[in-house]
């Protein structure tokens, strides 16, 4: 299974912080938003990853990542010249894909849990065994912000609906889908929904119409935000900050999930820390070459 993570988009919703940067890169508490969602592929065990990104971000995801190998990876981008939508990303990634299986992540989207990484290995299993789609429920007070799963009494899903006026149930889809190698071809047939975009929803519903979605929801113990706006945004700092302080261990720290993966070396750790080491971060490094 390879990722693809998508970090690029209009930000609009952040304005006037995101004019002159992309959200991707702002701080979620001590660490830019984007490496969440990268740290959750790497603890699956994901060595491959592609951002699709903005023509004007690739340098500075470039500084951020360069080619992923002194993570112990390989990380590669593909430029989205405009927001056509989440499901473009997947016509973009066609050929970084090839044959394999998708963990497709949204970059601003921020999970917390106990579990988080048990369960996404068994979507990631369900795919690699019996392909189709495998997706998240989680509830919101919010529902017409999002991608919305209605279900009937028995838990069969009924609908999907992108940003509903009137939805039909609290549940959002969240920004986590495992998908088999057929979402590339799906996404290539969906025609753009009213505000112009391909929509990833329409990916889904593809997918529920043959009878090869799976949803599952995420309830107590689950952490969720779409940092796409002011509130969340600071709403997810101050929850990460809250949980690392109390436990003094990081969330979404990148060179501890390769150190642990044992994808680098404790030498390569300490070279990692080095630039770091006037913040806590850095500090954090050293002390794990150290434990
Ligand atoms: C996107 C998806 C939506 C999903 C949400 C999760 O919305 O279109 O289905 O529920 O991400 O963050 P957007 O962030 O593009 O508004």
């Amino acid at each position: 299974m390879k990722a693809v993570i998508l970090a690029g988009g209009s930000g609009t919703r952040l304005y006037p912080v995101t004019i002159a940067t992309n959200k991707h890169f702002l701080p979620i508490y001590n660490k830019p938003m984007i490496y969440y969602p990268l740290s959750l592929v790497m603890l699956l065990g994901i060595k491959d990853v592609l951002f699709i990104i903005n023509p004007e971000d690739l340098e500075n995801f470039k500084k951020l990542f360069k080619d992923g190998s002194h993570l112990g990876m390989n990380i590669d981008y593909k430029i989205q010249e405009k927001p056509n939508g989440l499901a473009e990303g997947l016509i973009l990634a066609e050929d970084f894909i090839g044959n394999d299986n998708i963990c497709y992540m949204l970059g601003d989207n921020i999970f917390f849990g106990h579990d988080i990484v048990k369960i996404m290995k068994e979507a990631k299993e369900e795919i690699e065994k019996n392909g189709g789609a495998y997706v998240f429920g989680y509830y919101v007070k919010d529902p017409e912000r999002f991608g919305i799963v209605e279900f009937d009494e028995k838990g069969n899903v009924l609908s999907l609906e992108e940003k509903p006026k009137n939805p039909k149930s609290n549940y959002a889809v969240v920004g986590m889908y495992f998908y088999d190698n057929k979402a590339v071809q799906i996404a290539k047939n969906i025609k753009p929904s009213d505000r112009g975009e391909l929509e990833i929803t329409s990916v889904n519903e593809e997918y529920l119409r043959q009878n090869k979605l799976k949803v599952k929801l995420l309830g107590r113990g689950f952490a969720w935000f779409d940092a796409g706006t002011h509130d969340s945004f600071l709403e997810a700092g101050e929850f990460i900050e809250t949980i690392e302080n109390k436990t003094g261990l990081m969330v979404g720290c990148i060179e501890e999930i390769a150190y642990r993966n044992g994808w680098i070396s404790k030498e390569e750790l300490l070279k990692l820390a080095e630039p770091l080491k006037k913040t806590g971060y850095g500090q954090y490094l050293v002390g794990l070459a150290n434990e």
